[in-house]
């Protein structure tokens, strides 16, 4: 059982997780792909869920999102029980998934105010202009989608499910398959997010793009949470010790493939209960 502990109750309503998950189970067939997910989520954090291919990230996302039930633990998300609560849970989120939900042949203007008319927000055309300036679209605002760069879409994407001003967004490997300057493009569109108060939990496979952008991470590996913390955290659970590191602390790479035991690095004798680290932020 992994052993990051959430905290006690809050004092205050307002210091409620954005996303607590205690025990989640889920299991295809006889694929048991989450073995018992533990995790809080501050509100306004950006949290990166880090794991590998196959690693269950979707399906936990899919869980907290509402669209697939757990088989046993519970997930709230802005205080709400994804299971009891999933009204409540859908009002409160968004989600952008690997796969862009934007509509080719409309024009960027045009999607965007597809899904706030979708939300029934009262002025479409007007947060559709400004959506289209928050996320730098102006001048590509008037052209279809189709012509946009990977980076653009994602970000186009991004700006349509912050329509509505969610408290939580999920963005599910929102970088997989962009070239590195989209990327970057996709990163700043995080931190501007994050910066006006929106929690954000992020699943990548990246390495790099944890250690970007995220103010926590958290391993995912063969269903568990195997350590949540900040890079600094994480990184000081390896010791700088070896020659060629001297100046340099481990990398989050370092870290990754000494807990997973993956990629050719040994199984480090720091398992899960020695490693588990809450932070106090
Ligand atoms: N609907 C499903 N039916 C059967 N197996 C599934 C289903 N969804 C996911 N899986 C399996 O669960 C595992 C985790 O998948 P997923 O959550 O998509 O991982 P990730 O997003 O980390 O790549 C994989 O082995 C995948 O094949
Ligand atoms: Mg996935």
């Amino acid at each position: 059982m992994n052993a990051v502990l959430d905290r006690p109750p809050a004092p205050v309503p307002t210091a409620e997780p954005a996303i607590a998950v205690a025990g989640l189970q889920k299991a295809f067939a006889k694929t048991e792909v989450l073995r018992g997910v533990d995790l809080t989520v501050q509100p306004g954090e950006i949290f990166a869920l880090l794991g590998a291919n196959g690693a269950g990230k979707t399906t936990l996302i899919r869980i907290l999102s509402t669209l697939m039930r757990a088989d046993a633990g519970s997930a709230s998300v802005a205080g709400h029980d994804v299971a009891s609560q999933p009204g409540a849970v859908r009002e409160s989120i968004s989600l952008t998934g690997q796969f862009a939900a934007v509509d080719e042949k409309l024009t960027g203007r045009e999607n965007l105010a597809l899904v706030a008319r979708l939300r029934h927000r009262p002025t479409p055309n007007a947060i559709a202009d400004e959506m289209l300036s928050r996320f730098d679209l102006v001048d590509a605002g008037s052209r279809a989608a189709a012509t946009y760069s990977g980076g653009m879409r994602r970000r186009l994407d991004i700006a349509m499910s912050l329509i509505g001003s969610p408290a939580v967004i999920f963005l599910d490997e929102p970088t997989t398959g962009l070239d590195p300057e989209a990327r970057q493009e996709v990163w700043a569109t995080v931190k501007h997010l994050a910066r006006g108060g929106t929690t954000v939990l992020l699943t990548t496979q990246y390495l790099e793009e944890a250690e970007q952008l995220a103010d926590r991470i958290a391993i995912l590996h063969r269903g568990r949470i195997l350590v949540t913390g900040t890079l600094a955290e994480l990184t000081a659970l390896l010791p700088a010790a070896t020659v060629e590191y001297v100046e340099k602390r481990p990398s989050l790479e370092e870290v990754f493939f000494a807990l997973t035991g993956e990629e050719g690095a040994g199984e480090t004798d720091a398992g899960p209960a020695s490693t588990d680290k809450e932070t106090g932020r």
